[in-house]
């Protein structure tokens, strides 16, 4: 059903991403995995390659929280690969703690904004040229709850809070879903974005103990969680369709500032501003 079909997962080796990753190979994609650690993407695609009995399963090293790592994946990416028909920006964190990327910026904002918006504009070429396409962005309904805070992209003014500073960093990839669908009216590559849902993972690695056995007991399976993003990069149902929010397969509303376009439209002069986009 995916035959033919080159499609990129970041942070592939876990969770979510590598429950996508295994389904789309089982479709005879071509799947290519982005991951931080050599060990870790290693031992995911060799899984993956043994679920699905599908050999086309190619692994890149990329730090999606560092910008020269990004423009160097893309540049290798476009060496081996002329076309791109799924792009699907998955890798995330949680953290307790502030932390900064190798860049200087706020991990959250690095991870989640920042670096997916340098991947997804580098490679917007190739994913025009491959059109139809589609681009997958792994968000959460953390957003509802967050409000934009331009004077404090970097969480530095006030006390860390973990909720908070997640929430508003997947309300700034609510607000670059709906931007970059308008940029793409037009054009054969549709973006939308999904919540997977509540789901036992790594993400909460972070977490205590208790938060981490209650997650395995209560939460959806990994494999459950990918439900939304293998549809919404494979199914015919959604041809076409872009820009909207989905939830368990169905397109849902965001929350209401996630539609601002002005803080849209401001969100992005920034990001293109902080990652040298304009100057290419
Ligand atoms: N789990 C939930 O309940 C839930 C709910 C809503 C939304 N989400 C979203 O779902 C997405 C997938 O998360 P998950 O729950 O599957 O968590 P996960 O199991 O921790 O997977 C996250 C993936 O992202 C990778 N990653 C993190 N930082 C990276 C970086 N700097 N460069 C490259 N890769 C990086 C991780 O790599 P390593 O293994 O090397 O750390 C891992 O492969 C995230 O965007 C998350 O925000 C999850």
């Amino acid at each position: 059903m995916m035959e033919g079909k080159i499609c990129l997962i970041t942070g592939a080796n876990s969770g979510i991403g590598k429950e996508t990753a295994k389904a789309l190979a089982k479709m005879n994609a071509t799947v290519v995995m982005l991951c931080r650690d050599k060990e870790r993407g290693e031992e995911a695609q060799k899984e993956i390659i043994k679920h699905s009995g599908n050999e086309n399963v190619d692994l890149f090293l990329c730090d999606l929280s560092s910008q020269q790592a990004i423009r160097k994946f893309v540049s290798e990416f476009k060496n081996k690969y002329q076309n791109l028909h799924v792009l699907i920006n998955n890798a995330g964190v949680m953290l307790k703690n502030r932390n900064l990327s190798v860049d200087g910026f706020e991990m959250n904002f690095a991870v989640h904004v920042l670096g997916p918006f340098l991947l997804t504009n580098l490679l917007l070429d190739t994913l025009k040229k491959s059109s139809p396409s589609r681009i997958i962005i792994v968000t959460s309904a953390a957003h509802k709850r967050a409000k934009m805070d331009f004077d404090d992209l970097q969480s530095e003014n006030k006390k860390y809070r973990l909720f908070t500073v997640y929430g508003r960093s997947k309300l700034q990839e609510m607000l670059f879903t709906y931007e970059l669908s308008r940029k793409l009216e037009g054009t054969k590559v549709t973006v939308n974005a999904v919540h997977p849902g509540v789901v036992a993972t790594n993400l909460g690695r972070d977490q205590s103990k208790f938060s981490q056995w209650f997650a395995r007991k209560f939460f959806k399976s990994p494999e459950a969680g990918a439900e939304t993003s293998i549809y919404l990069a494979s199914s015919p149902e959604v041809e076409g369709l872009t820009g909207k929010y989905f939830i368990d397969r169905e397109p849902r509303d965001s929350s209401e500032e996630s539609y601002n376009e002005e803080y849209a439209q401001r969100l992005w002069k920034i990001c293109t501003e902080m990652t040298g986009l304009n100057s290419q």
